[in-house]
């Protein structure tokens, strides 16, 4: 894409930490701005603060997990500002826990359901419009340096991150044997000083009793 002013860009996990930041960034340019997040005040407070820059923001609470709550998304950011330009399938969070040790699966789950799955439903929801609407387009999933190769205590996450940079490859295929202006990026960075070592803040009580992190990847170990 090469104007992006007057243009739309969907973060997830647009709150905080790296989703953010592209907020900062797309508004700056002079695109509108819809942000998707589980996080209430957090976003609240990402709404304040890109409003008072002079953006045009909309968000809605979302959890990336559940297709309906994406597609609602799609909804209000197509009622706010029209087509859609720039998706970002940003929200994530770093979680995992031993391979061999059966008492986290849950949390293997709800790691691969929103780092592979939210960006999977993104991909799912809001690529048709985008395609339909024929002008350009890019499509940013975020991926990690732990796509490309993996950690101990952190399978989950890799698992996850693995597929994305796989659906992406897959996804910028797909577009050019199609003929889309729909270009597709996948970011893959190395650590970056956001929230997401404390990503079990957004975790479902039921299961942060059992994080499943490793001390030498759990927040406390890395920070303090
Ligand atoms: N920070 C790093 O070192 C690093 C490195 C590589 C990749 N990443 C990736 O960058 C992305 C952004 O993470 P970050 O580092 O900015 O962390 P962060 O915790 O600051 O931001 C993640 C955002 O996602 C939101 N989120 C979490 N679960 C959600 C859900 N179910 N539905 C909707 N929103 C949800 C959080 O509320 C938060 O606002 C993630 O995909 C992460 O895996 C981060």
């Amino acid at each position: 894409m090469e104007n992006l002013n007057g243009k739309t860009a969907v973060i997830t996990g647009g709150a905080s930490g790296i989703g953010l930041a592209m907020a900062h960034r797309f508004g700056a340019a002079g695109m509108n701005l819809v942000i998707g997040d589980i996080e209430v005040p957090a976003m609240e407070s990402a709404v304040t603060e890109l409003t008072a820059s002079g953006y045009q923001v909309v968000s809605l609470q979302v959890d990336v997990r559940d297709i309906e709550q994406q597609r609602e998304l799609e909804r209000i950011a197509i009622e706010a500002f029209g087509n859609i330009h720039v998706l970002c399938n940003n929200a994530g969070v770093g979680a995992g826990g031993p391979v061999a040790d059966p008492d986290n699966l849950e949390v293997w789950r709800w790691t691969i359901d929103i780092d592979l799955w939210g960006v999977i439903y993104g991909c799912k929801v809001f690529l048709p419009a985008m395609i339909a609407h024929g002008e350009p387009c890019h499509v940013v999933n975020t991926a990690s340096m732990a796509g490309h190769g993996s950690a101990p205590f952190m399978g989950a996450y890799s698992v996850a991150k693995y597929g994305v940079v796989a659906l992406s490859e897959t996804l910028t295929k797909e577009m050019q044997i199609a003929g889309n202006d729909v270009g597709v990026s996948v970011l893959c960075p190395a650590f970056v000083a956001t929230g997401i070592a404390k990503s079990d803040r957004n975790m479902p009580d039921d299961l942060s009793c059992c994080t499943g992190q490793h001390p030498s990847i759990r927040g406390d170990a890395v920070n303090d």
